[in-house]
């Protein structure tokens, strides 16, 4: 399986576009098309829903994607987030000093000339209002976790929540990747999903436990094959600035085994660095102890559209039916963007049919289809492809028996419903 299999399909089939197509494209930005948008929005779902099915007190956010300075300052972005940068002096050509061999020659052009590594910041930094003086400056979030942190009191003061709770967000967030790679792998404007979970030090080590098992069961949840994924847990050296330990749940990709989800024990150090820069107490009041405690925080942290790349090549199947090759996203119903097709064996058919589709859409509210163009052949593989859990056949004999075909994607078996069951039918199919 190829990440090109991927792009294609993604392409073909409005799932993701190259932003600004027209003009060239814009490198590590990327647009989603109708099917894309739909599956994007079951993923979230799939986790709000996920977080809520805990017995834990969660709360929902969502906070600005631009950010002052002193924000980014406390948080240790402004020092710490870089990348180390080299150019290749004869083809100017920019690579992340740590993934070429600075030893061999440039990759692109062959010769061996290069400036020395520099460290590059990866916030995109931008200017409000018309002054563009240092007063102006702000920077569009290069995570949205900070926000939660910078707005810890606002919640706990506006809520009933108490320690142990969560903030969950869903949001954009923009790194200046200074090599965009591997489509929707890693990307300059991108979406995290991210929950900070607010415990007790003492605490912090189960729950840290306990929220990488919870992470594991959404997978399972969304039918992501067990094999393709693993849990790795950081060396030492290779801990972000503000964590103690982090545990990756990466996926294998076709290209090596890569981080997916990072689970991340951030101890007190955000909100500590956020008291310290801003003057403001972001502590609690521990009833037990009468003292007020800073809490600490483990962190879920995943990208919506990173795991929307790794369920498109997670489902993707090329399998052999009747001796003809077919392409079928085998994906959960539950993140599928179009939940069944509405078939009429030919167009003469339509407008008897039609009427079921729109009372079923109607009372569902489900993305479906209601198709009429091609052969009944090309219309089962386009459905495939967009991973359609079932297709609906109104045929000749339907007018009779008040009967549909109910195909099923994964193995095409057929069975007759009654029209009148179609309803029921759907609801057992996507659960
Ligand atoms: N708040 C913690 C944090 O941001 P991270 O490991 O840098 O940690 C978390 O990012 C997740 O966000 C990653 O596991 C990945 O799923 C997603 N992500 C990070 N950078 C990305 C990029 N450039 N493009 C797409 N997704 C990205």
């Amino acid at each position: 399986m190829s990440l090109d299999k991927i792009v294609a399909l993604c392409k073909r089939r409005g799932f993701v576009y190259q932003s600004s197509d027209i003009y060239g494209g814009l490198n590590g930005v990327y647009d989603f098309g109708p099917l894309g948008t739909l599956l994007k929005q079951n993923i979230r779902n799939a986790w709000v829903q996920s977080l809520k099915e805990t017995d834990k007190d969660i709360v929902f956010f969502e906070g600005a994607i631009l950010g002052s300075y002193d924000v980014w300052k406390a948080s240790g972005h402004a020092e710490n987030f870089n990348d180390p940068m080299v150019d290749c002096l004869n083809c100017k050509k920019r690579y992340r000093a740590d993934e070429i061999n600075l030893e061999k020659p440039c990759p692109a052009c062959g010769k061996k000339e290069f400036t020395r590594a520099r460290q590059f910041n990866m916030m995109f930094k931008t200017n409000l209002g018309a002054a563009a003086d240092e007063a102006s400056i702000a920077y569009l979030r290069p995570e949205t976790a900070q926000s939660i942190f910078t707005n810890f009191k606002n919640v706990i003061s506006t809520t009933r929540v108490q320690i142990p709770f969560g903030i969950a967000q869903i949001g954009k967030a923009f790194r200046n990747e200074i090599t965009p790679k591997q489509f929707l792998f890693r990307m300059r404007e991108f979406e995290q999903m991210e929950l900070e979970w607010f415990c007790k030090k003492e605490n912090t080590d189960t729950y840290f436990k306990y929220w990488i098992k919870e992470r594991e069961k959404f997978y399972d949840i969304i039918d992501i094959k067990k094999e393709n994924l693993r849990l790795q847990p950081h060396d030492k050296n290779e801990l972000s600035h503000y964590s103690s330990q982090t545990t990756d749940i990466e996926y294998h990709f076709p290209f090596g085994w890569k981080e997916l989800e990072g689970i991340a024990d951030r101890g007190n150090f955000d909100l500590t660095q956020h008291s310290n820069q801003s003057g403001k107490e972001l502590t609690v009041y521990d009833e037990q102890t009468k003292q007020s405690y800073i809490p600490d925080v483990v962190e879920c942290s995943v990208g919506v559209d990173r795991m929307f790349l790794m369920v498109l090549f997670d489902a993707y199947t090329q399998d052999t039916i009747d001796g003809q090759e077919r392409i079928v996203l085998k994906i959960s119903p539950k993140l599928a963007p179009i939940k069944a097709a509405f078939l009429p064996l030919t167009k003469k058919l339509s407008d008897e049919f039609l009427p079921f589709y729109k009372k079923i859409k109607k009372q569902t509210g489900f993305d479906m289809q209601f198709d009429v163009s091609g052969s009944i052949g090309k219309r089962y593989r386009r459905q495939d492809e967009i991973g359609t859990p079932v297709c609906f056949t109104y045929d000749f004999d339907s007018q009779k028996d008040g009967k549909v075909t109910a195909r099923n994607r994964n193995t095409t078996k057929q069975e007759r419903i009654a029209i009148d069951q179609l309803e029921t039918y759907l609801q057992n199919v996507l659960q």
